[in-house]
């Protein structure tokens, strides 16, 4: 048996998955963000151990004798966060999580800096670790003082779970201190933000043994055999192992609170200037780019707040039938964006309204909206020398039909949805849990997920909706700096 447990930003979930990788049962606990300022974004790292004791006491409660078999365990987690602790691994100050905006000052500074983008191979974004500790030295310099380490989210996990200080290149990857081609930290960029390497934890490859179960948790949760925990992964390439998106040009596209264009690669493929994302993927040898935008299902739970009507509900309204595109343009700036604007200040808006739009019409400029900054993506993918050529759709986004039919035409490559909705996040970290334990070849181990239903592009549509793609793409310009 294997546990795979993901820290969602809004959930923790742990998942066992046997040694034929079917999923025995799941539970999850909730965690919410506290923003006690415009732009700013924490957790409290105390409360991810309360969650993950949580969903295991379900666990155990649920699938006892399974959990009791475990040898494994993979860890992922949302990324970026940065998680001090001081000299005796006590937290300083609460996490300061990916959608926190609050350093984009010091991400401009650091950017500034050639060398940054040349080793990490990514715009330092607001959202990276490196700029949240300058942010720390600049308003908070006692606590700047007391930081012995830097963790990120799973990687305080890992130190309650084996008391081990160690992270992978996947998610050190988001912290602008890694050199990504070499898939170790980097002296040179931890000095030019003022750290040092003492204050990074040592590195193994997602799919290696970091540490072992400590025998007090081990006895907690009814475990007898020896339990390993693997490096685990950053949750966009943990979810990409979890979908068996390791070949290069495989790719997957994530409708969740942010949207994720996922493509994997066989070597390492920086881009910096079309703001794509190239991090180590959590396997040995191998990288991933990905596009990513700040709001996607949250733009549509944004929406269902003004109208008072459910998610579900108002994309049910829409039918399954594309419709030709919206006369009204939606940009999802609910909170700046990243690919490819990297634009901390910009803020979303409707353009295009008249007497006759309705609710419905809004709809679906809000779903098309996130379509074209997928397309976005998709561009600055082609830019950084990847052609994606068909996509997985997950996230919870992805149970509508209508979204992924719009989503298919406007990037005009078929959209797969996969057979189980569970192989996310958590059902990755499991296989590396797996990987690690067994020493197993990773490229046996993760499997594709199987295709359950293909999207295909709407020919009839795609010149109408390249033509509201060209003006959805006039419209930034225009509003910038405004
Ligand atoms: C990736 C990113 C997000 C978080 C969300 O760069 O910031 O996908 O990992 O969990």
């Amino acid at each position: 048996m294997y546990l795979g447990i993901d820290l969602g930003t809004s959930s923790v979930k742990a998942l066992l998955m046997d040694n034929n990788q079917s999923i025995v049962g799941s539970a999850s606990a909730e965690l919410e963000v506290s923003r006690p300022h415009p732009g700013w974004s924490e957790q409290n790292p105390a409360d991810w151990i309360e969650a993950t004791k949580n969903a295991m006491a379900q666990l155990k409660l649920n699938h006892g004798a399974a959990l009791g078999k475990v040898q494994g365990i993979g860890l992922s987690g949302h990324m970026h966060g940065a998680t001090l602790l001081d000299k005796k691994d006590e937290v300083i100050r609460p996490c300061i999580l990916w959608n926190d905006t609050r350093s984009h000052e010091e991400a401009a500074e650091l950017d500034n800096n050639p060398l940054f983008r040349s080793l990490s191979g990514n715009i330092v974004f607001p959202g990276f670790t490196a700029p949240k500790l300058c942010w720390v030295k600049n308003n908070e310099a006692y606590n700047f003082k007391k930081t012995a380490k830097v963790l990120l989210p799973k990687d305080y996990l890992r130190l309650w779970l084996t008391g081990e200080t160690v992270s992978e290149p996947s998610d050190a990857a988001g912290t602008s201190w890694l050199d990504v081609a070499k898939r170790d930290w980097s002296s040179e960029l931890l000095d030019a933000s003022g750290m040092d390497r003492s204050q990074m934890p040592d590195l193994v490859e997602g799919s290696d043994v970091s540490g072992q179960l400590r025998g007090e948790l081990a006895g907690a949760w009814g475990m007898y055999n020896v339990v390993v925990v693997a490096g685990g992964a950053g949750d966009n390439a943990a979810a990409a192992i979890g979908m068996g998106i390791v070949e290069a040009g495989s790719a997957f596209l994530s409708l969740g609170t942010s949207g994720v264009l996922f493509a994997a690669n066989d070597s390492y493929l920086p881009n910096p200037e079309s703001a794509v994302h190239a991090f180590c993927h959590a396997l040995p040898d191998r990288w991933h780019q990905m596009g990513v935008i700040l709001s996607a299902t949250d733009a549509l739970n944004w929406y269902s707040g003004i109208t008072g009507m459910g998610p579900g509900e108002l994309t049910a309204e829409l039918g399954d039938e594309l419709r030709a595109p919206s006369r009204a343009t939606f940009l999802p700036y609910l909170s700046g964006e990243r690919t490819p604007h990297n634009d901390a200040a910009i803020r979303g808006g409707f353009f295009g309204l008249e007497h006759n739009s309705d609710r419905a019409d809004l709809t679906q400029s809000v779903l098309e909206g996130v379509g074209f900054a997928f397309r976005d993506c998709l561009e600055a993918l082609r830019a950084a020398g990847t052609d994606v050529k068909r996509v997985t759709a997950v996230g919870g986004g992805s149970n509508s039909i209508y979204w992924l039919k719009a989503i298919a035409t406007i990037l005009n490559v078929p959209v797969d949805l996969p057979e189980d909705g569970d192989n996310g996040a958590a059902y990755g970290a499991a296989r590396l849990g797996l990987i690690a334990a067994e020493k197993a070849d990773p490229v046996k181990v993760c499997k594709q997920a199987k295709t359950v239903r293909t999207l295909e592009p709407d020919q009839k549509f795609i010149v109408d909706y390249d033509e509201a793609y060209s003006k959805y793409k006039s419209l930034y310009p225009a509003i910038k700096g405004l």
